[in-house]
């Protein structure tokens, strides 16, 4: 926990994965407006069109306006040329010594949600998926850490972007619930490891993206079709500007214990 100002989270650097759409991209919104000048982002996704009109976006904004140093980098998280190219962009980005250095993992695939857990015996299939949906995560963390090692004065924040999933079993979902929850676990592991750095696990809630397209339409499980289908019916999905706010006051307050599970409903 520290001190911070309330208002704002300092003259930042912020690295967004899946920043393109959805709700990487409402992250880097908002962010962007509460850090201060001489403060860069750090956009990634694979689409390069996307992240260029979010880019565009951000660098008209007024935080563009008054210095804010916007970079996208085009890049597969599930790749090492991916990391690399995103740690590059990071010190490219860096206009002076900032006070923070944050990173937000919000990258993440739904998986093959057609199928049951025992239909996955291809070994290949099964490491794919927690390659790109753990391993990118850890990896890149890491890198991050290493790249922006501690100093004084220097707040560094991890944020993995979670789910439910992370602690509750749903069936035809057995990738997504594995990748979620052994990610939960490495944060937890990397919060006890590292007191100095804030790591903060946010279950955003069910968000009206690309993804939820998917859930609805694609899960095997007839239950979970219909629970998805209902939400989106009922009008009782979040949106992603809903959501990310309660993020970002989460993020500006400070004051979460270092490697909780914070899910939207309980704040
Ligand atoms: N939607 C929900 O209801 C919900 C609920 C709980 C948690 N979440 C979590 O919230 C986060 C955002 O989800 P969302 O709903 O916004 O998903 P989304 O609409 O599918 O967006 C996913 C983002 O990740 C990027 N991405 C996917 N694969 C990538 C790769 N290999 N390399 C780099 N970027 C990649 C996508 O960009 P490109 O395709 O351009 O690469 C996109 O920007 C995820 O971690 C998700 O698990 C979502």
């Amino acid at each position: 926990m520290s001190s911070a100002d309330p208002a704002s989270l300092g003259r930042a650097l912020c690295i967004i994965t899946g920043a393109s759409r959805g709700f990487g991209r409402a992250v880097a919104r908002e962010l962007s407006r509460l850090v201060t000048p001489g403060s860069g982002l750090v956009l990634a996704a694979r689409s390069g069109e996307d992240l260029r009109a979010v880019r565009e976006e951000l660098a008209a904004s007024e935080a563009g306006r008054a210095g804010l140093r916007v970079e996208s980098v085009v890049a597969d998280v599930g790749r090492t040329e991916g990391l690399e190219a995103i740690i590059r962009a990071a010190k490219d980005a860096l206009i002076e010594q900032v006070d923070h250095v944050m990173l937000v993992n919000n990258a993440a695939s739904l998986g093959d949600v057609s199928r049951f857990a025992v239909s996955f015996n291809d070994l290949a299939e099964v490491d794919s998926y927690l390659s790109l949906n753990v391993s990118s995560a850890w990896c890149l963390t890491a890198r991050v850490l290493q790249a922006f090692p501690q100093r004084p004065g220097l707040r560094r924040t991890v944020v993995n972007i979670s789910s439910l999933c992370a602690i509750k079993p749903f069936p035809s979902w057995a990738l997504y619930c594995t990748g979620k929850a052994a990610r939960d676990m490495m944060f937890q592991v990397l919060a006890l490891e590292e007191p100095d750095v804030r790591v903060l696990s946010y279950s955003p809630g069910p968000l009206d993206t690309a993804m939820q397209v998917e859930a609805r339409s694609r899960s095997a499980d007839p239950g979970i079709r219909k629970l998805f289908g209902d939400q989106f019916a009922e009008g009782k999905l979040m949106s992603c500007e809903a959501s990310c706010a309660k993020l970002m006051k989460l993020l500006l307050e400070d004051s979460y214990t270092s490697g909780a599970h914070v899910d939207v409903y309980d704040l």
